[in-house]
C-alpha cells in the first residue's frame, strides 16, 4: 500500500479544485492506494510537514460536486521557488523526509509553469538520489501560456468569463448618445491568450471588442490614440481589450515581484484611461477584469471543468504507471465536433517556458485577433455548471480556517 499527496500552486482559476476531485476520486477506485494527502500552501505544505487527510474531509459525491464549483485553491497556494539542489539541499531533505515519513509514493502537483519548475526540479532529485517516489504535473492556468499542452485547465472558464463580461460591457456602454471609449484590462502576464479570447463576441456578429492589445506586439502610444480615434469614427461607443502585459513606461505599475521575479502587473487600464481622456477628451472609463476573471466560477465552462478533472485523474494513472518528472497535457485531435486526447510530456521542457499567441491570430494592423483564430477559444468556453446554490448563491466547498492555518 502507498499512500499519495497533492498540493495545488500558482495563481488561483476556477478549475484547480476539479483537478483535485480528479485526483482525488481517480486514487479512491485504486486498492493499493491508502491515504490521500493534501498540501496546505503547494510545496510550502511537504516542507513544513502541514498535510492534511483528505479523505476525511471531502466526504461525499456532494462535497465533490461542490469542489468542482468552487473557485481558487481548497488547500492554498504558493509561489515558492526551489533552489538548486546542488547549491542548497536543505529544502530537498525536508521534503524527502515528510514525503517518507508519510510512505507517500506519488505527489501530483496542480500548477503553471513555475510550478512546474517544481515537478522538474524534485523528479531529478529523487531520481539523483534513488529515491522512489513519483512527482507529477497537473497543468493549470487563465494565462494559458504552457508548452506543448493545448490549452490549461482554468483558461475555457476564465475566456468565457472574459467574453461574457466584454459582451455585457458593449450592451452597458452604448446607451448615450455621446461618444466614449471603455477600456478593459485582462489577465494573462506576458501571453495574450486571455486577452484574445474576448474577441470570440466577433462570432456572434460583435464589432466589440474593436481594438485588442496583447504582448505579443510592441505597444505604441501614439498608435494607439491613432486606432481610437479611426475606431471612434465608425462607432458611438469604442470597446478596448488591452493584456495587462503589454508594455507600459516605467511608473505604471507597482515594481513589485514574485519569488519567480514576475512583475505584479496592473494598471494599465487606468493609464490609458487617463491618456485618451488628456488626448481626446470623450468620456472614457477602464475596467479592471483583476481576480474576478478567474475566480467566477458562477460563469465556469463546463468543458473546462470536466477536462481538469479528466486530467487530474489521468496524472494518478500516469504515476500509477510508474512515471515520474512527466506533466500532463492536452492534444487536440479536431475543432469541430471538439475532441482532445491527454498524454505527457517531460516536465523540463514546460517548466519556466511560455507559449505565446501565435502571430497568425493576430491582424496585420497588431490591434485585433482575426476571425479564424476564434475556432481555437470557442470549444474551450462551451457548457454550463449546473450550479448548487444557497440563499440564491452558488455553493463552495471549503476547509475551515483552522485546519490550513
Ligand atoms: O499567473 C496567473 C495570474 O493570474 C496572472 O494572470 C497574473 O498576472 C498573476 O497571476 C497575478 O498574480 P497574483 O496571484 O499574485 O495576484
Amino acid at each position: 500500500m502507498i499512500n499519495i499527496a497533492v498540493a495545488q500552486s500558482g495563481g488561483p482559476t476556477c478549475a484547480i479544485n476539479a483537478s483535485l476531485v480528479g485526483v482525488f476520486k481517480e486514487s479512491l477506485k485504486v486498492s493499493t492506494i491508502d491515504a490521500i494527502f493534501g498540501s496546505v500552501n503547494g510545496i510550502e505544505g511537504i516542507i513544513e510537514n502541514h498535510l492534511v487527510d483528505l479523505k476525511s474531509m471531502i466526504l461525499t459525491n456532494n462535497d465533490m460536486e461542490l469542489l468542482k464549483q468552487t473557485p481558487s485553491t481548497v488547500l492554498g497556494s504558493c509561489r515558492y521557488k526551489l533552489p538548486d539542489w546542488h547549491d542548497d539541499e536543505e529544502v530537498y531533505k525536508k521534503i524527502t523526509e515528510t514525503l517518507k515519513q508519510r510512505n507517500i509514493g506519488a505527489f501530483l502537483y496542480i500548477g503553471g509553469n513555475d510550478s512546474m519548475d517544481t515537478v522538474n526540479k524534485l523528479s531529478e532529485y529523487f531520481a539523483e538520489k534513488a529515491v522512489d517516489i513519483k512527482v507529477i504535473g497537473i497543468p493549470k492556468t487563465i494565462d494559458n501560456d504552457l508548452c506543448i499542452t493545448d490549452h490549461t485547465p482554468g483558461f475555457g472558464s476564465a475566456a468565457k468569463y472574459v467574453a461574457t463580461t466584454m459582451h455585457e460591457i458593449t450592451r452597458d456602454s452604448i446607451v448615450y448618445s455621446i461618444p466614449s471609449v471603455t477600456i478593459v484590462e485582462i489577465m494573462g502576464r506576458h501571453a495574450g491568450w486571455l486577452t484574445a479570447s474576448s474577441a470570440v463576441l466577433h462570432a456572434m456578429g460583435e464589432t466589440a471588442p474593436h481594438l485588442v492589445y496583447v504582448p505579443e506586439v510592441k505597444f505604441s502610444l501614439d498608435s494607439f490614440l491613432a486606432d481610437v480615434r479611426q475606431e471612434m469614427s465608425k462607432h458611438k461607443a469604442v470597446i478596448v481589450a488591452v493584456s495587462e502585459g503589454i508594455e507600459v513606461p516605467e511608473g505604471v505599475q507597482s515594481g513589485v515581484v514574485d519569488n519567480f521575479g514576475h512583475k505584479y502587473l496592473s494598471g494599465i487600464g487606468k493609464y490609458l484611461e487617463d491618456v485618451v481622456r488628456s488626448e481626446i477628451g470623450c468620456k472614457v472609463r477602464s475596467i479592471e477584469l483583476n481576480v474576478m476573471q478567474r475566480c467566477s466560477s458562477h460563469l465556469g465552462s463546463k468543458t473546462d471543468i470536466d477536462e481538469a478533472e479528466a486530467i487530474g485523474a489521468a496524472g494518478v494513472r500516469c504515476a500509477l504507471e510508474g512515471e515520474t518528472g512527466k506533466v500532463m497535457v492536452f492534444r487536440r485531435i479536431e475543432d469541430i465536433p471538439y475532441t482532445a486526447v491527454i498524454e505527457t510530456a517531460d516536465a523540463k521542457d514546460i517548466a519556466n517556458n511560455e507559449k505565446f499567441l501565435p502571430k497568425k491570430y493576430i491582424n496585420s494592423a497588431g490591434n485585433n485577433i482575426r476571425d479564424f483564430a476564434l475556432k481555437y477559444f470557442l470549444p474551450l468556453i462551451q457548457g454550463d455548471l449546473n450550479l448548487i446554490t444557497e440563499n440564491g448563491i452558488p455553493k463552495h466547498f471549503a476547509i475551515h480556517e483552522s485546519v490550513l492555518k
